[in-house]
């Protein structure tokens, strides 16, 4: 077999990164008394929510998180499943709570994330945190997880963002605003775009810094990226193979980047780091009250 071409962009994984996170808030955990608790809602019958929610419970128990699953069925009513986060809201044991999204069709989600007490909203996903984050009021929101995940791998990269172009492919609640919100914090241009953008090569030809999270395998082309951009993959599709993709060509575009990350690999690993993280921050904020 031919050896294949020398790739130009530097490999910017989240694993190590992620376990030097993991690390310091298990070295923060074996300090106290009593162990931060996650609550985890997970309805029934969705692969990659069961895969989601077990990677991030492994993850509680490696760094001493404790952490509840609540079991959902596939017919849930909204009624029931408020009682449940109202009862978590109101136990003093529980330190976060986190709804795995998406939810069975017939429920409410922006009512049950807007039931979620603030303060144990790890996912970052209630009204008050989005609004924060929006106001750059970062140290008084919780910051959804992979949008901050996102941020401590260009950190960690040695990126500053300042006075950069910045374009964010794609907007959903979950992962495109949020970052959109972190990188206009930190005085970068920003540019989102979204389904109905006319000439999406044009704005991500322009970007410094691209993010991708749409869920469409292949979507960014080498031809997309502006030599020496950094690329920031954050789609996760299942493919007919089995395998993880990302958004982004992989193979073409680690020709002309200067920095890409992986799938599986990068921002993942950040995600849930930035979850317990968040579980930490969420136990230390309401016990200093
Ligand atoms: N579904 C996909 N990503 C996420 C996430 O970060 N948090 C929750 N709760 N659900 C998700």
């Amino acid at each position: 077999m031919a050896p294949s071409p020398a790739t130009k962009a530097r490999l910017l994984e989240g694993k190590p990164i992620a376990d030097t996170m993991l690390s310091a808030v298990a070295a923060k955990v074996a300090t106290l008394a009593q162990k931060p608790t996650l609550a985890v809602v997970i309805a029934e019958g969705n692969p990659a929510s069961e895969l989601y929610v077990a990677k991030k419970q492994a993850a509680c128990k490696k760094v001493g998180i404790n952490s509840l699953r609540f079991d959902i069925a596939r017919t849930e009513t909204t009624a029931k499943l408020l009682f449940l986060i109202r009862k978590l809201n109101a136990d003093p044991k529980v330190d976060g709570i986190l709804v795995q999204l998406p939810l069975p069709k017939q429920i409410d989600e922006d009512a049950v994330i807007e039931a979620i007490d603030p303060q144990k909203d790890v996912d970052g996903f209630h009204p008050i945190n989005v609004g924060r984050l929006s106001r750059g009021d970062e140290d008084a929101a919780l910051v959804s997880a992979t949008p901050k995940g996102i941020i401590k791998l260009l950190e960690s990269a040695g990126v500053d963002v300042s006075g950069k172009i910045c374009t964010v492919v794609g907007t959903s609640n979950i992962v495109g605003k949020p970052v959109a919100y972190l990188l206009t914090n930190r005085k970068a241009t920003v540019i989102t775009a979204n389904s109905k953008t006319k000439d999406l090569k044009a704005v991500t030809r322009q970007a410094d810094v691209l993010v991708v999270g749409v869920g469409k395998p292949g979507l960014v082309r080498g031809d997309m990226v502006k030599p020496g951009a950094i690329v920031i993959d954050v789609g996760t599709s299942k493919l007919a193979n089995g395998k993880l993709a990302g958004d982004v060509d992989f193979e073409a575009v680690s020709q002309v980047a200067s920095i890409i990350t992986p799938v599986p690999g990068g921002v993942g690993p950040m995600t849930i780091a930035s979850l317990l993280d968040n579980t930490l921050i969420a136990y230390e904020r309401r016990r200093k009250k």
